[in-house]
């Protein structure tokens, strides 16, 4: 359908009811298990089902052999981190185009973060630049699949292979994302998602680590709970770890969504699908790629604009899409300053 003007010159907008709010939908399935959960009495996971319920089926739906459940996507990362256990001053290859959830993990673990370049006019890390960046302190490349889009992983796992340097998957944008016939977070010695509010699948604020490796999986599930080595019966705190342990109210509901997550995955491909083939060969406007191209499962959807042959600003486009109802926004913007920084001295 074609407005005979725009909103932003005064026409009606197309979109006149407001797009569904963000996170896919809680119902009936999520309620009976925070109730059950509830009635149990019991929310901590350490000797709680839904967590250990949440690992495993987690696992089975990416075959992989372990999975662990943390308080967010930045805990999981950085419980990657922990696990591989960089020296001080190591260096950890990465995107700048992130989430700082990405980064604070390595800077906690007092490793260095070494940025490399996106591919040209796309949006994941370029294999070249960071080949460019390898030292012989360099620990782990982070590679982040953007937007639910993959990288190109063969070209990090034989990177990861050659130099002896452990890849970690950020997915938090990509939940089911494959690339060549492999799952996001199957390919690299760890992978690491986020289950925050706005991601395919979610419990408000929640993350998951999965590897193959039993040594790695061992590793990581001591640091996310304060080194304690549990098995022992004891209160054996065999090295520094942090207390990222998620509690059974959002396992409840991140395992009534685990049913649900292929559904909506596949509902977004071919809606992702669709308006990729829709507005594809519009002169300045590049579109992301397709889900048959890129594995994509459509996190969100950027669009990148080349202004001269588009006609239009980026920020003009902004503000005409949000007029006809669509939410639109520019990356990146600049930080305003921190309001907290100074001194706790009053
Ligand atoms: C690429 C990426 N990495 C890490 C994170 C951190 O996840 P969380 O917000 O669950 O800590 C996010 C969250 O949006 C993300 O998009």
């Amino acid at each position: 359908m074609m407005a005979e003007r725009l909103a932003i010159d005064g026409g009606e907008p197309i979109r006149t009811h407001p797009f569904p709010s963000r996170g896919p939908g809680f119902g009936d399935a999520e309620i009976e298990q925070v109730t059950e959960v509830i009635r149990s009495g019991h929310l901590s996971r350490v000797g709680g089902p839904k967590t250990a319920a949440v690992e495993e089926k987690f696992a089975r739906l990416l075959g992989v052999k372990h999975a662990l459940a943390v308080t967010s996507g930045t805990a999981a990362i950085h419980t990657a981190i922990g696990t591989i256990n960089p020296n001080p001053g190591d260096e950890i290859i990465t995107t700048p185009v992130t989430d700082m959830g990405t980064i604070i993990g390595i800077i906690y673990q007092n490793a260095i973060p070494i940025f490399a370049d996106v591919v040209p006019g796309g949006y994941q890390l370029d294999p070249e630049s960071v080949r460019r960046k390898i030292t012989p302190r360099t620990k782990a490349i982070i590679v982040v699949h953007l937007w639910g889009m993959a990288a190109d992983m063969d070209a990090f796992l034989e990177m990861g292979r050659e130099h002896g340097i452990a890849i970690i998957e950020d997915c938090a944008q990509a939940y089911l994302t494959s690339y060549r016939g492999r799952l996001a977070g199957t390919m690299g010695d760890l992978g690491c998602f986020s289950m925050q509010q706005s991601k395919h699948l979610t419990c408000g604020d929640g993350g998951l680590l999965v590897t193959n490796r039993d040594d790695l999986a061992t590793r990581a599930r001591l640091f996310a709970d304060k080194g304690w080595d549990r098995s022992s019966g004891g209160r054996g705190h065999i090295f520094l770890g942090l207390n990222y342990r998620i509690s059974e109210l959002q396992s409840a509901v991140a395992l009534a969504q685990l049913d649900k997550v292929e559904g909506f995955v596949s509902r977004r491909r071919a809606l992702g699908d669709r308006l990729t083939a829709a507005i594809s060969g519009i002169p300045g406007l590049h579109p992301p790629a397709d889900s048959a191209s890129s594995g994509n499962t459509y996190w969100f959807y950027p669009v990148r604009i080349v202004e001269k042959e588009f006609g239009m600003s980026r920020d003009r486009f902004v503000e005409a899409l949000t007029a006809e109802g669509v939410p639109a926004w520019a990356s990146w913007r600049r930080s305003s300053g921190c309001p907290a920084t100074g001194s706790w001295r009053r």
